[in-house]
């Protein structure tokens, strides 16, 4: 009997020192010291026994058991370290890897264009204003030196609102409308901030046309530098590294006389034309292909600006902006002009239809 007791013991503990894995070893354990198995049973009958035996055999019986159990017990330690060691390994993931998901959706063409147009001014000092896109007659055109007769105040060429009693009434000026440009908010700024002012003011804006090149809204970039004894010059330096910003380093700009009620002197500005090199020509070389994007000029129209007419200084009504002291010069650009010209978009509307064919071009 003890011979039996300790070949069930080597016979176990050989197995347990063979075992690889948790689950094996559980088998092991049932097999051994389970309900059924021979050496629990020994133990469990050693009251059949002739009493001479019982006791030995019990002891026998006893410490092959717990023998056993030790063993058990210190393998599946040994083993629990050696399983989570290899979890850990296989669970590895290297944080600094970039993530390899696929990019889900992407800001939209006149988005990245507005905040492109943001980041060139943020650095040049500007700071970003933004404006009501519902405006009061005194800020769209009264007090930008508007004639009474101005054509665009026209009710064909402007979105009247309809007089609301729910509408707050400004300065007693209860006929609003949809901004026509977002010039409205040089007058603002220069009420609510003393000089000097530096700001840029994207935005929505309205007008009734509806063709290729115009909807009935878009989108302006408003500039406005005030300080003492800015001059074109001023105008001409922010505009041109502006241009080169946008249109690339090689780009030149020109100042042509233009009118605007609330700029004297007005000039548009034209910046050489970055599809065939300010040349006219395609492949930038006479003989080729007259240069679709500037009409074979070579200068492409971007914006209008000039100096800020004494007249809208006074409108603050603010003694800051004395214009015997203080200067400044105005620009507006039209962000999805800039946006076509920079990225060859033929048609206006396109910007608007949410194709993603158009869209994920940009994202
Ligand atoms: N507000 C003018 C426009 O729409 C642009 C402009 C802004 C011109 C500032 C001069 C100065 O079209």
């Amino acid at each position: 009997m003890q011979e039996r007791i300790a070949e069930l013991r080597a016979a176990g503990e050989a197995a347990v020192a063979a075992a690889t894995t948790t689950e094996e070893l559980e088998e092991l354990r049932v097999r051994h010291l389970g309900r059924k198995a021979e050496l629990p049973n020994l133990l469990r009958n050693v009251s059949d026994l002739p009493p001479a035996e019982r006791g030995v055999v019990g002891k026998a019986a006893n410490q092959a058991r717990q023998a056993l159990q030790a063993a058990i017990d210190a393998r599946a330690a040994e083993l629990r370290e050696t399983e989570l060691d290899a979890q850990l390994i296989a669970d590895r993931v290297d944080v600094t890897l970039p993530g390899r998901a696929e990019p889900v959706g992407g800001l939209h063409l006149l988005t990245r264009v507005r905040r492109d147009i943001e980041d060139v001014f943020l650095g040049l000092g500007f700071d970003v204003l933004e404006g009501p896109e519902t405006e009061t007659v005194h800020y769209n055109f009264d007090a930008l030196n508007h004639e009474p007769n101005h054509p665009a105040r026209d009710r064909s060429d402007t979105f009247y609102l309809a007089p609301s009693p729910h509408l707050p009434a400004a300065d007693g000026d209860r006929q609003r409308l949809l901004r026509t440009h977002t010039s409205p908010m040089q007058v603002r700024a220069m009420e609510q901030q003393d000089p000097p002012l530096a700001v840029i003011v994207p935005g929505r804006v309205y007008r009734p046309d509806s063709d290729a090149t115009h909807t009935p809204q878009f989108h302006q970039v408003e500039g406005l530098w005030i300080d003492v004894d800015i001059t074109l010059a001023d105008l001409k330096g922010v505009l041109l590294s502006v241009a080169r910003a946008i249109f690339g380093a090689e780009r030149d700009i020109r100042l042509r006389p233009h009118f605007f009620p609330f700029t004297e002197p007005s000039v548009e500005i034209d910046v050489s034309c970055h599809l065939c090199g300010g040349t006219g020509f395609l492949r930038h070389e006479p003989g080729h292909p007259r240069c679709p994007l500037c009409k074979g000029t070579g200068w492409i129209e971007i914006l209008g600006s000039g100096l800020v007419d004494p007249n809208v200084l006074l409108a603050t009504g603010r003694p800051e902006y004395d214009p015997e002291k203080v200067q400044g010069f105005a620009f507006g650009m039209g962000i999805e002009r800039i946006a076509m010209l920079r990225y060859g978009v033929p048609d206006l509307r396109l910007l608007y239809e949410n194709d993603l064919r158009l869209l994920e071009q940009f994202a």
